[in-house]
């Protein structure tokens, strides 16, 4: 997530006007909230064509699930695993509320009081001169995991790759989409297009973290991936691989459920990385962010 764990900003004073006003909140509104954007069980494609260019080969309907099975992977199948509390945290009203707004404040607050800030700002902007190194190493189809409100799917199809977003909270599959990319409103741990044929997958802004479990997700991309593939990661700049207790906060009272974080450096990458099949071939540093290239 950010650079460095902080204290959080003014509560009141920061509080947005939107939050509480028009928003219901409890499980019958949010599943209010999720249903344009689900047409089955698991999940629609959703795609936007207002910025694409290039090429336009977008994915066709049918397209994603005619590929062959995927390759077993050192570890066994993660599919499925981790789902119901990745799936139940995420869609907290204040990130639902932050993605609407297009800004923060907010933040994942650790169970021993640290706050860990969202750019939730630059996520609902474009590209950044980071993103765009990351955006330049991308070959092939894409599906980036966690695609937030998919500023980089949005890109990527702007370039004319195949790209897809991947994320639990419908807002932004929503944003997503209508940034002009593609996305699918499903946990990254539950079956998906063109699953062991993606060319490139993406775990940005900290999406390392997702599930709580880094090695159980690095095991996950490696089904997703195309052998010989990449999968590009953002890691923590500082040297740390912790498994925390989060919830969601917007730094003025609303407060998503607890669930399970993860945070690693390079270094931890590193390991769990080769335990699940991957390989580093390059890792850079730009604007106080840091990625690693992997390959399988
Ligand atoms: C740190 S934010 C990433 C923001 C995003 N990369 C962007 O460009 O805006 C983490 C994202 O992962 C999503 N997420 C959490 N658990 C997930 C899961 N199991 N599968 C897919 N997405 C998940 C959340 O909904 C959230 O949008």
């Amino acid at each position: 997530m950010g650079p460095r764990p902080r204290r959080p900003r003014p509560g009141p004073a920061a509080r947005r006007p939107d939050v509480g006003g028009p928003h219901r909140r409890g499980p019958a509104a949010a599943a209010d909230r999720r249903g344009p954007h689900r047409a089955g069980p698991a999940g629609a494609v959703r795609r936007g064509h207002a910025r694409r260019r290039g090429t336009g080969r977008g994915l066709g309907p049918a397209d994603p699930l005619r590929r062959p099975a995927p390759r077993p992977v050192r570890g066994g199948r993660v599919t499925a695993q981790l789902t119901a509390p990745a799936t139940r945290t995420w869609q907290a009203d204040p990130y639902v509320d932050a993605l609407r707004a297009g800004q923060g404040p907010l933040f994942l607050r650790r169970r021993d009081g640290w706050l860990l800030p969202l750019d939730v700002e630059r996520w609902c902007a474009g590209p950044d001169a980071a993103d765009d190194t990351v955006l330049a190493r991308c070959t092939g189809p894409v599906l980036d995991i966690g695609c937030g409100p998919g500023r980089l799917v949005a890109a990527l199809a702007g370039l004319g790759h195949t790209a897809l977003g991947v994320d639990v909270t419908p807002e932004a599959v929503d944003r997503t989409v209508r940034a002009g990319g593609s996305a699918l409103c499903r946990s990254v741990f539950d079956p998906l297009p063109r699953e062991g044929g993606w060319a490139t997958v993406l775990l940005v802004d900290g999406n390392i973290g997702i599930g709580g479990d880094p090695a159980a997700l690095l095991r996950r991309a490696a089904e997703l991936t195309a052998p010989g593939g990449s999968l590009l990661v953002e890691v923590a700049a500082a040297d740390v691989d912790e498994r925390v207790e989060v919830h969601v906060e917007d730094g003025a009272g609303g407060r998503g459920a607890a669930f399970w974080w993860a945070r690693l450096g390079a270094r931890a990458l590193d390991a769990k990385a080769e335990a699940a099949g991957w390989t580093r071939c390059d890792s850079w540093q730009t604007a106080g962010r840091h990625f690693s290239h992997l390959t399988r």
